[in-house]
Parts: C-alpha cells; sequence; structure tokens
C-alpha cells in the first residue's frame, strides 16, 4: 500500500476559501415517510421542516432532518415521471446533492461558472422566517449536484419552501458534523475529478492512497478547501484479481457516486453504541486486525477491549489519532453506507486501515456472491 500526505498544503494558512463547510445533503429515497422514521428511530434525527402536498407541493414529499451541526434532506417523488423519479430509478436511494455554505453565493457561482463548472439553476434569494438565503446550483460528477448556499441574516435552519414541522429527538448518538464524504467514481477518471475540484472549485489535493488487498486494489486521493471543513475522499478502481468493492458499487449504482458519508463524534464508544442499540450493523473487522494494533498506532483512550466490541479502527498519522467504524449498506443493493469517525487531531482518513476495511467488506462481498 503507498500512502503519501501533502503535508505542506494542509493547514499552511496559504489557502483561501469560497466556501465554509458543509450546508446540507440531499437523499432521494423511494419513500421519504419511511426513511425519516429510519434517519430519526435509528441514527437520532429530527425532523425540522416538511413540504408535500399537504402544503401545497405537488411534486414532491421532503423533509429537512437535524441534528447538531448535520443536516440531511431526504426526498421522494410525488409522481413517477419527474426527474427525482429517474434518479432513484437509475441509483436507487442516494445522495443527489451535497450543498455547501458559500460567503457569496453570486459572486461564488460566477466564478465556478467561468472556472468551467455547468449550471443547474442560477442565484436566487429566498425570504426565511429568519433571514434571506441565496440558492445557485452546478452540477458535479456522475448525476450529482453542489447547490451553494449563502445565509443573510441568523443562522438559517429551514430552506425555501418547507414549513416547521416539531417532532422530538428520539435517541442520542451525538453526531456532530459531517466530516467528510467518500465518492466511487469511474475508472480512470480519478485525475480528472481532483484537477475538476483543484480548477474549479479551488480546493487542494492533501491526500493520496493507493489500497490492494489480495484480490482487488483502489487508488484514493483527498481533495479539501481552504476551510479545511469540505473533504472529498475521491476513489476509483485499479486492476486486482477480482471484483473489488469499488468496481461493486460502480456496478449497482450504475456510475459515478456518494459512496459513504462520515459523521464525526467527540464519543464514538458512545455514540456506536446507541447507533447498534438502535439497530444499525456495523463492519466486523478481520479477527487479526487487533494482533498488532497497539504496535502501530500506540496509546489511544479506549481500551482494546472497547475497540474489539465495537469493532473500532484505528490509525495515527503525523497529527495523532483517529478511530472509526463503517456501517453495512443502508440500501437493499451495496451502494452508500456510513462512517463514524473521531478525531484527536489526525488528518487523515484511516489509510492503515483501508485494507483492512477492503478485507471486511471482501467477506460480505463474498456473502453477496460478487467477489
Ligand atoms: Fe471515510
Amino acid at each position: 500500500m503507498k500512502e503519501n500526505t501533502n503535508e505542506a498544503a494542509l493547514g499552511n494558512g496559504l489557502h483561501d476559501s469560497l466556501f465554509e463547510g458543509f450546508a446540507y445533503i440531499e437523499l432521494y429515497v423511494g419513500n421519504a415517510h419511511q426513511a425519516v422514521h429510519y434517519y430519526r428511530t435509528a441514527y437520532g434525527f429530527k425532523p425540522i421542516g416538511f413540504m408535500g402536498m399537504e402544503t401545497g407541493v405537488r411534486d414532491r414529499a421532503s423533509y429537512i432532518l437535524s441534528q447538531n451541526n448535520i443536516k440531511l434532506v431526504i426526498t421522494s417523488p410525488i409522481s413517477k415521471d419527474n426527474s427525482i423519479a429517474e434518479h432513484i430509478y437509475r441509483h436507487g436511494d442516494s445522495v443527489k446533492d451535497i450543498a455547501l455554505k458559500v460567503k457569496n453565493c453570486e459572486e461564488t457561482f460566477q466564478y465556478l461558472i467561468d472556472k468551467g463548472a455547468q449550471a443547474v439553476s442560477p442565484p436566487q434569494r429566498f425570504c426565511l422566517e429568519t433571514g434571506h438565503i441565496i440558492l445557485a446550483t452546478v452540477k458535479t460528477f456522475g448525476e450529482n449536484v453542489h447547490t451553494l448556499v449563502e445565509e443573510q441574516g441568523q443562522v438559517f435552519d429551514l430552506l425555501p419552501g418547507y414549513e416547521r414541522v416539531n417532532f422530538k429527538q428520539l435517541i442520542n448518538p451525538e453526531l456532530f458534523e459531517v466530516d467528510h464524504l467518500a465518492i466511487c467514481l469511474d475508472e480512470k477518471t480519478l485525475d480528472f475529478w481532483v484537477d475538476f475540484y483543484k480548477e474549479v472549485f479551488g480546493f487542494f489535493q492533501s491526500h493520496q492512497e493507493d489500497v490492494s488487498t489480495e484480490y482487488s486494489a483502489m487508488n484514493s486521493k483527498v481533495v479539501q478547501d481552504g476551510s479545511e471543513k469540505i473533504k472529498f475522499a475521491l476513489i476509483e478502481p485499479a486492476k486486482g484479481k477480482r471484483k473489488s468493492q469499488i468496481e461493486e458499487f460502480l456496478t449497482y449504482y450504475a456510475g459515478a457516486g456518494v459512496q459513504h458519508i462520515a459523521f464525526s463524534s467527540a464519543n464514538i464508544v458512545s455514540s456506536i453504541n446507541t447507533l447498534r442499540k438502535a439497530g444499525i450493523d456495523f463492519l466486523i473487522p478481520p479477527n487479526t486486525y487487533y494482533d498488532r494494533l497497539a504496535e502501530r498506532v500506540g496509546e489511544v483512550d479506549v481500551s482494546l477491549d472497547d475497540l474489539k466490541s465495537y469493532n473500532l479502527l484505528v490509525d495515527r498519522d503525523k497529527w495523532g489519532y483517529l478511530m472509526q467504524s463503517f456501517t453495512k449498506p443502508a440500501q437493499t443493493i451495496p451502494t452508500m453506507f456510513y462512517e463514524i469517525i473521531q478525531r484527536h487531531n489526525a488528518r487523515g482518513f484511516g489509510a492503515g486501515n483501508i485494507k483492512a476495511l477492503f478485507e471486511a467488506v471482501e467477506f460480505e462481498q463474498l456473502r453477496r456472491g460478487n467477489l
């Protein structure tokens, strides 16, 4: 395995950013009512906004869910002949929009268009109960989009067209914010998309990891914005003996898309305990993973017994260490899943764990007959 960190680029304060972090992530799903129940009861999200037939909207039903700094938008089509239904038909339940907070929507939109981004919708200003919001949307990889979100006035929580709803938070796994997203790309397109985020969005490349196991291989590069709040791990399949989990994703998703969303936690043991009790299944690393862990990562503040019993993976870089765990796919098809991550100053993405994760996924692939 080859790992390469662009230390000079990380945290040197030289990067200006047009962006201020993730605004929300919108998923298109077949049945928003049931999906919202899952994100409420199993992930602890609280519905705060709704639009649908009851609010005079005829093409979709959509909820805004919130937990600390994370906002998810869960949307279903109402009729079968609209673009949301087509997206679900092609890709299954999946992420459509990775919305990014910007300081100035009009300027950022124009900048991106001048640099070669394709427009989906130009900047539009909306009046909300807490202030104003300006939204514009551009295309990115696959059939995904980035909506640029500028808030004017108080911090927004609703989006245009949504009515406030009052639901209780049912469980509290204390998920704090979106740490990063991993994106599966078609073979041999990794460098194209790294260049796209560098040249169009002004991101920089912070990491490179090439991983291979006995059976399969992948190449990965991480791009981040200057604020280091928006991080995308971009992944393409590489030649291996058998079908890699990246190829499996690309087959079932039918193209490039979001492979996982990582939520950060300040107490991963407690988060995973809560999620597990709510029925979320996590990947189990191979038995041998813990044999020489202490040698590889040194002291961490969770006991080896807890690391083992909560299936936590640990990795260390020059800044510190991180603990992470990955769920099984959240859909019937082996496409998107979630990661829970706790950072103790580490700025990597668990390169040392990718091989262990690959082997754990290969076991699941074997069970699905896809290896
Ligand atoms: Fe990740």
